[in-house]
């Protein structure tokens, strides 16, 4: 089994499939363990050297909703994404499922089931799409699974595969992927690690249509059962997948509600013509 000749990733990548109905067996859990999910934001501000890149955000983020975070470039949703998962010192406070997010390390966020994608997609290139996901289950798995994955590739991290659609690529080195592949790869590594509430950043950047609508209807799935924050600029996307928005402009919440609430109020037709920074003030830090 070592004198296998590597795959060639030509003949390999093809057309993606995910395969939702493998995901029940990595969600399989009764929904009274995610009963009280809730990502609660309240006054967050992040600031690099003096520019304020969040000034004040609300956000409550429900189990069972879609949320999607949408605005402009630089209105600060990655800073947002970020400040939640400890990479970007931030002031305010962060709850999910009752625990004080704000000032705890990433790895102790990660712990209480919070997990993220980038935007530039973040997986270990030079390990397999197996490896990466095993790293991903290594992460949460408790001892007495550990010894049991000796005797093969554990159910989860096998379900996540073919969930992401790429059970036929478990061998190929993570940095020959397209780049959706890479995001459905990390979305995988989401399950696998069990993550209560998944922070999406713009996952469906650089993928076909039919890409776009297979991850859109995940996506619904796993929002059904979890807290789904997406945050995405593209607006067919949205329009199709998002159960609620939240759209932000220069750091703060410009406009929040259903697809329809936000994109029939002025203020953002406004942010999304281009005319917003003539008329608002700019604020100073
Ligand atoms: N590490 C940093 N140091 C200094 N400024 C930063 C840093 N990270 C982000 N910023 C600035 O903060 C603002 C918000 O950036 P952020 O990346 O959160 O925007 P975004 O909404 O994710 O934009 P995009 O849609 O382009 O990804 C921008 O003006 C950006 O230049
Ligand atoms: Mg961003």
């Amino acid at each position: 089994m070592s004198e296998q000749t590597p795959p060639t990733p030509a003949a390999l990548l093809g057309e993606g499939q995910l395969d939702p109905d493998a995901l029940e067996a990595v969600l399989a859990a009764p929904v009274e363990r995610f009963r009280h999910d809730y990502l609660e934001i309240r006054g967050l501000r992040v600031s690099f050297d003096g520019f304020v890149a969040v000034d004040g955000v609300d956000l409550t983020v429900t189990q069972g909703d879609l949320r999607f975070l949408i605005g402009p470039n630089g209105a600060g949703k990655t800073t947002i994404v970020d400040a939640i998962t400890g990479l970007a010192a931030a002031t305010g406070s962060v709850r999910f499922g009752g625990v004080d997010l704000l000032g705890k390390p990433s790895h102790r966020i990660a712990r209480a089931g919070v997990g993220r994608t980038f935007q530039t997609a973040s997986v270990f290139d030079e390990l397999s799409v197996l490896q990466n996901l095993d790293i991903a289950a290594g992460a949460s798995r408790r001892a007495h699974t550990l010894l049991r994955r000796r005797s093969g590739i554990p159910d989860d991290v096998e379900a996540a595969m073919e969930t992401v659609g790429l059970a036929h690529l478990r061998d190929v080195t993570a940095g020959v992927l397209a780049h959706g592949q890479k995001q459905w790869l990390e979305i995988g590594m989401l399950l696998v690690q069990d993550a209560h509430l998944l922070l999406l950043d713009e996952p469906v950047a650089g993928m076909s249509q039919a890409e776009r609508e297979e991850t859109g209807l995940l996506l619904q799935r796993i929002g059904a059962q979890r807290t789904v924050v997406v945050v995405e600029h593209d607006m067919e996307f949205l329009r199709s997948f998002a159960s609620s928005v939240t759209v932000l402009h220069q750091g703060r919440v410009l406009s929040e509600g259903t697809v329809a609430e936000v994109q029939a109020d002025p203020r953002v037709v406004e942010v999304y013509l281009g005319t917003a920074s003539t008329s608002t003030t700019t604020k100073e830090a």
